[in-house]
């Protein structure tokens, strides 16, 4: 069957603002009359939000890296077959708070775990599927932590080390010059002003058609 959604990811660190520049772009594209669909990873099924418990509370027992990555895409499996794809397919066009990129900025860089097993894995799971389009919100490590710190109590992966998320930082900026066509980085600390106008420049072509991939 033929894609004739969009696929749209969000990426980036801890507090780097997500959430609000999620609304802001279903916002965007309701007001230009594409149907949207909103959701996130991990999670999205009741399935993937049980993995999603399971990977994100703090336990006694470790969870070895390994099973961390597999988790991941045990969820996304159950995710893209039971949301993404059909949305897409409905012409809906979807919006991912966090995939794959995520995988390979946590996972990769913060874990160390290798590039290839992942690159393996996104090809098991997802076939030919990548996104259309990613948002890299980006900003310095301290400054993302501090907010997310504000917004609630950390859970098992916010609690890990500066020096992780410097990794998985730099990992991300990685991704984003290796691709970019794809990946598009905004700087999330400055107004919000200024990153909402960045967002509707990218989203542009997209929206009115004149994108060619
Ligand atoms: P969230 O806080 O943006 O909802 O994301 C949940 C956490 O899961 C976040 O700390 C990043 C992490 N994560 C990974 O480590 N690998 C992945 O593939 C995904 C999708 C998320």
């Amino acid at each position: 069957m033929m894609i004739k959604g969009k696929f749209i990811t969000l990426e980036g660190g801890e507090g780097v603002g997500k959430t609000t520049n999620m609304s802001f772009l279903k916002d965007y594209l309701s007001l230009h009359g594409i149907p949207v669909t909103l959701t996130r990873e991990p999670g999205g099924t009741p399935l993937a939000e049980h993995i999603r418990i399971l990977l994100l509370e703090s336990s006694d027992e470790v969870i070895t890296d390994q099973a961390e990555l597999l988790l991941m895409f045990a969820a996304r499996a159950q995710h893209l077959k039971q949301v993404i794809e059909p949305a897409l397919h409905a012409g809906s066009w979807v919006i991912c708070d966090r995939f794959t990129d995520a995988t390979y900025a946590y996972q990769g860089g913060g874990r160390n775990m290798s590039a290839q097993a992942i690159q393996w894995l996104e090809n098991f799971v997802q076939g030919n599927l990548r996104p259309d389009l990613t948002f890299l919100f980006d900003a310095p490590v301290e400054i993302g932590l501090k907010r997310a710190r504000h917004r609630s109590s950390l859970d098992r992966i916010e609690s890990e080390t500066l020096v992780f998320f410097e990794q998985v930082r730099r990992a991300y900026l990685l991704q984003a010059k290796l691709e970019p066509e794809r990946i598009k980085v905004i700087k999330s600390d400055q107004a919000l002003i200024d990153v909402q106008s960045e967002i509707t420049r990218f989203l542009h072509p997209f929206v009115f058609n004149d994108h060619h991939s």
